[in-house]
């Protein structure tokens, strides 16, 4: 039975993924959905070896990189990002299979204290009584150690673990996970102080992300003080919508609050002539009305049919917005509802004569140029012009990679994961050396309250 319904699980998703060419991406979180080098079909028999985070499953560990890329731990597999595939595990971490072999980990944490150099950027992860230091990917020195060696106090086979820096721990720790029992293990003076948070159920998995605390039980998460274990607000929440990219979401999931609070990076965003924002991310987009500052959230196959999902980037431009794919530009008329204007979709190098697929674009007020992103580099294109040529290619030197720009009266935003970042023009955005203040996009543009 546990057989035909894992073969029957495996032909929905198949069926799923191809219909809903919905990404198994890179895998870095950070790219675009729609790869089409992965051919996720060629290979059933290892496929179904995959564990799918789209179904709801419990993770081992979590824990974010270096690079602020979190990553997920399921058995011998380990997933990157919020979308794409599971990967072997010992492929990232090659020396947890030398001394041990990667069945699964029970918890993971990055060492984050930059007081402690020696200590600083270490992913830590515990097997049974054994834990091992990874430093850029390379097992340290001495490791794998015994727990009880390296973090006297602490019992073996935990359940989860999180780093917690000061200020928002009294004193930079480490929280420990056993059932329902909490270890908080200061980090200089290796006190540890055992207490119990109530109000929480007993972790799986535990993610500091954002300077937020979250505890992974199942397939939900509950947000918490790090300090006290309190639990505020409702949860426990789906982790599928916060942290992960799934096309399909619990049936009572509140698309507008999934959307206004998602950790998962925007698609493309625009602002029409009104100011109105379009926000689109994997299958879904945000509309925030100007003036009201009312949210709403659809998906993309609702408003825009033929563009289906996973755009790449969207410029408005009078009275329409012109929403590229891929290869292809489509062009609808920005009232309700949006009619797709006839002879589209063309192809990016027809339409902007540049060939796709690009990053960004945008157009500011009153200016007849689509500024395109494509890799590091961004280009002009005068939109009064026929044929369109992309000229005036310029390096852009603060970010690289981005994920999505609009132009408004107050000038330039770039959206990079989950900020973004404020310039007062093009040519400020293009020619900066310095990042501008960091805002966060769930809390200062869409008003997500945690
Ligand atoms: C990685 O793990 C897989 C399965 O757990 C195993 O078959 C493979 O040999 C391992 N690879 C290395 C390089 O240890
Ligand atoms: C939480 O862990 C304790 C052991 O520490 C166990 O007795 C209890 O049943 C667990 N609760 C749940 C809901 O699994
Ligand atoms: C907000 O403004 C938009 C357009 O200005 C309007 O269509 C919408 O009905 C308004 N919503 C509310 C709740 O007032």
């Amino acid at each position: 039975m546990k057989l035909l319904a894992h073969i029957l699980c495996l032909c929905l998703a198949l069926a799923l993924s191809w219909a809903d060419h919905n990404g198994h991406g890179d895998g870095d979180g950070h790219g675009h959905g729609h790869d089409h080098g992965h051919d996720h079909g060629h290979d059933h028999g290892h496929a179904a070896a995959l564990p799918d985070r789209c179904k709801g499953i419990e993770m081992d560990g979590a824990v974010v990189t270096e690079e602020g890329v979190p990553y997920f731990f399921k058995g011998d597999h380990l997933f990157k990002g919020f979308h794409g595939q599971a990967e072997l595990s010992n492929a990232s971490f090659a020396e947890l299979d030398d001394h041990h072999h990667l069945g699964h980990v029970d918890a993971a944490f990055r060492m984050h204290f930059e007081d402690s150099p020696n200590e600083h950027d270490r992913i830590f992860f515990f097997l049974d009584n054994k834990v091992f230091s990874f430093y850029k990917h390379k097992l340290e020195e001495g490791y794998p150690k015994d727990i009880s060696q390296a973090f006297p106090g602490i019992p073996d086979h935990l359940d989860a673990a999180v780093e917690c820096p000061k200020p928002e721990c009294d004193e930079d720790s480490v929280i420990f996970f056993k059932g329902n029992e909490i270890f908080h293990f200061n980090v200089r003076t290796k006190a540890v102080y055992e207490n119990e948070f109530k109000s929480m159920p007993n972790c799986t998995s535990a993610l500091r992300f954002m300077e937020h605390y979250y505890c992974f039980h199942g397939h939900m998460f509950s947000k918490f003080d790090p300090k006290t274990g309190e639990v505020h607000g409702k949860y426990p929440k789906e982790a599928r919508d916060y942290f992960m990219r799934c096309s399909k979401f619990s049936d009572d999931s509140d698309h507008v609050e999934r959307e206004r609070c998602s950790r998962v990076h925007l698609d493309a965003i625009t602002s029409d002539d009104a100011g109105n924002i379009y926000a689109f991310r994997g299958h879904h987009f945000l509309r925030k009305d100007e003036g009201n500052d009312t949210l709403k959230a659809d998906t993309i196959e609702q408003d825009f049919k033929e563009l289906h999902s996973e755009v790449d980037a969207v410029f408005s431009y009078e009275g329409h917005l012109h929403m590229i794919k891929d290869n292809q530009v489509f062009v609808y008329k920005t009232g309700e509802p949006h009619t797709h204007l006839e002879g589209y979709p063309k192809s990016v190098k027809e339409e902007l004569g540049i060939d796709g697929p690009i990053d960004a674009a945008f157009v500011c007020q009153d200016h007849h140029i689509a500024h395109i992103i494509k890799g590091q580099d961004i280009y002009d294109v005068e939109l009064k012009t026929t044929p369109r040529a992309a000229t005036n290619k310029r390096p852009i030197a603060l970010f690289k990679k981005i994920d999505a720009a609009m132009c408004g009266p107050g000038g330039v935003k770039v959206f990079v994961g989950n900020h973004f970042y404020h310039f007062e023009s093009t040519m400020i955005f293009v020619a900066g050396r310095a990042l501008p203040e960091q805002h966060k996009i769930s809390l200062e543009l869409f008003g997500c309250d945690h």
